[in-house]
């Protein structure tokens, strides 16, 4: 990947991007800036396209039009390895964990290399303590919430620069999500990751996120910075 052209203080750019399947636009014309360091809110009804727009992002989708920055470099069109390597990470929404593999053979995939191991295993439990011990059991035997936290340890494995999360707190208890709002703050502060979190849970996302977004069949319906009126401006969007 090329080096960065200037640093402006964005990490990702979206300059009128359209995208989709087939002949089909899921995404329209959408621009979208978010800055480094940030934690940013997409929200939107089911169908409008979040998945869609992750997918374009790491380049598992072509662009139909349009530009995708990363640091300042074009990274239009790269292929997915390439922005793992640049320091993208990906939790997905529609990808399970490999049930019959350990905890520990989980999070190694996630690497490039066996030798990043024991500093990984140290970085994501020092956000999932209750991971240390049990590294033998089969991902298949915990809990969903537990499932849930190891996708995010798996995503933070590789020590990422920008992480891309996709509804990670579908079908999970308050306490649970807490304890990923917890370590996905931690991780912002401590490694001042940004962070791109895909959400319909209102609480969670606009508790963690500096600014926000609404994507409208594809497109940025309203955004904004994250504030005491949000929680309402978001809702009446989410209701009509
Ligand atoms: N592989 C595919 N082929 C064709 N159409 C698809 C494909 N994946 C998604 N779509 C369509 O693209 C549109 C946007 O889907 P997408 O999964 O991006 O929405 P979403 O906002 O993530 O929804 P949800 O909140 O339910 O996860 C939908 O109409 C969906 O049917
Ligand atoms: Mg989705």
């Amino acid at each position: 990947m090329d080096k960065a052209v200037t640093d402006t203080g964005v990490k990702l750019a979206l300059e009128h991007v359209t995208s989709g399947y087939g002949a089909v636009a899921i995404i329209r014309d959408l621009t979208l800036d978010i800055r480094r360091g940030e934690i940013f809110a997409l929200m939107g009804k089911n169908g409008m396209g979040k998945t869609t727009l992750l997918k374009t992002i790491l380049g598992l989708i072509a662009m139909k039009d349009g530009t995708i920055r990363f640091d300042g470099a074009e990274i239009t069109g790269a292929e997915p390895k390439a922005l793992v390597e640049a320091g993208v990470a990906y939790a997905p929404q529609d990808q399970p964990l490999f049930q019959d593999l350990s905890i520990r053979d989980n999070l190694r995939l996630a690497l490039p290399a066996d030798r990043h191991l024991a500093a990984g295993l140290e970085h994501v439990c020092q956000h999932f303590p209750f991971l240390k011990d049990r590294l033998a059991q089969k991902a298949g035997t915990l809990s969903g919430g537990e499932q849930k936290m190891l996708i995010i340890a798996r995503a933070l494995m590789t020590g990422p620069n920008l992480l891309l999360i996709d509804e990670i707190s579908e079908g999970l208890q308050p306490t649970v999500v807490a304890r990923i709002a917890a370590a996905l703050k931690a991780e912002r502060s401590e490694n001042g990751t940004t962070i791109l979190l895909v959400e319909q849970n209102l609480d969670f996302a606009l508790g963690i996120a500096d600014r926000w977004a609404l994507l409208k069949l594809g497109s940025i319906d309203d955004a904004g910075t994250v504030g005491a009126g949000t929680h309402q401006q978001v809702l009446s969007h989410l209701q009509i």
